[in-house]
């Protein structure tokens, strides 16, 4: 592959996805001093592969659509954004990529020692260098947001995580590509250890799995891995575009605002280029046109029971509590099937409804 490449269906949808939770995130941290209790908080966004800045057909990379939103957002003027407040940093290895990074970025955005903001674009590897980069800029200790997307070389140790779990108000996505599911004979098994932080977390997650099987099975090891890692809140998925290759995508966080965020941002991915932002929980029903992400990837079941029994490990709750971010109809759905199973205990009388009282069984 050259310096540029096309853009995939998914990679588009992706970024979207961050285009869409950016924008509800950084005036989350930047407009209130609540959330953080810093009166006015550091806030730093890693996006550790960076990528050239550009597609082959002229689409923007992810640094610069991350930064155009950021200067042009409709409540820029509410954030006081200045360098020494905002930090946004892109990490990419390859020289050529690099390079091509730094002019998109100055023909973009000219000087830029002259931005509100500070720009950090290192050439470097993501695994190594993100530590010391967030500790020479002094972002421990305030909002971060680590966004990991490789292809599928995903080499970014536990330990930036845990790191990243233990900062007030942070999160990481990390990405796989279909490959990732596929090539495990050709990883590095030391790097894996890295990454699941020990090879007891997950080696028998690959024992003779079925095609179809494998990447449900390794996204829920990277997901355990995040928890494990500090991360009380996780979210798994697969972006499924019309054509092409699916992505995948694990989303961690401690906060329910962020969370929350994320859960919008997917129901609003849809699948054409310059959609509104239509929410579907507001118009009771999938708008057409728009992706509804659990039944188009076929995620609704292990999703969704996934959400609710994190919901309810918290103690009982309705059953649209606890669902809190899901469709009513998905969360009843989830609930009959988590009953079924034994899963959930009813603990309200009469038929089951989105106000009847549920817990996990004693
Ligand atoms: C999926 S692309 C990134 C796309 C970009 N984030 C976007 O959305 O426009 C992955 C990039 O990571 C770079 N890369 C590969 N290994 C890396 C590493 N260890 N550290 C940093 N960058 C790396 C590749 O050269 C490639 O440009």
């Amino acid at each position: 592959m050259g310096v540029l490449w096309k853009l995939e269906p998914a990679t588009a949808a992706k970024h979207r996805l961050y285009q869409r939770y950016l924008d509800a995130w950084w005036p989350i941290l930047l407009q209130t001093s609540q959330r953080t209790g810093y009166a006015r908080p550091r806030v730093t966004l890693l996006d550790a592969f960076a990528g050239p800045g550009r597609y082959q057909d002229s689409e923007p990379g992810s640094p610069v659509f991350l930064l155009e939103r950021l200067l042009n957002h409709s409540a820029v003027d509410r954030m006081h954004l200045s360098p020494r407040r905002v930090h946004l940093i892109f990490i990419e290895k390859d020289p050529a990529r690099h390079k091509h990074l730094m002019g998109e970025l100055h023909a973009r955005f000219g000087p830029l020692r002259d931005l509100p903001v500070h720009l950090e674009v290192q050439r470097g590897d993501a695994g190594t260098d993100s530590m010391p980069l967030l500790t020479r800029l002094g972002a421990w200790g305030h909002p971060i947001l680590g966004i990991f997307d490789s292809w599928g070389s995903v080499n970014v140790p536990l330990d930036v995580m845990r790191r990243i779990a233990r900062n007030p108000s942070s999160e990481v996505v990390t990405t796989f590509g279909p490959n990732w599911f596929s090539r495990r004979e050709n990883l590095n098994l030391d790097v894996l250890d890295t990454v699941f932080g020990g090879r007891a977390f997950w080696t028998p997650a690959d024992a003779e799995l079925r095609p179809d099987e494998r990447w449900r099975v390794w996204l829920s090891t990277y997901r355990d891995a995040l928890r494990r890692s500090g991360f009380p809140d996780q979210l798994q998925f697969e972006l499924v575009p019309r054509t092409g290759q699916p992505l995948y995508l694990v989303f961690g966080t401690g906060s329910t605002a962020g969370l929350k965020a994320m859960k919008d941002a997917m129901w609003k991915v849809d699948d054409r280029d310059g959609e509104s932002f239509r929410d579907p929980r507001t118009r009771g029903a999938i708008p057409d046109g728009q992706i509804d992400l659990f039944q188009a990837a076929g995620l609704a079941d292990t999703e969704l029971l996934e959400l609710v029994a994190q919901r309810l490990s918290m103690g009982p709750a309705t059953v649209e509590t606890s669902g809190e971010w899901l469709l009513p109809k998905h969360a009843l759905q989830a609930i009959r099937e988590m009953r079924q199973n034994g899963q959930v205990t009813l603990l309200s009388s009469g038929k089951l409804t989105t106000k009847s009282q549920v817990s996990l069984p004693a």
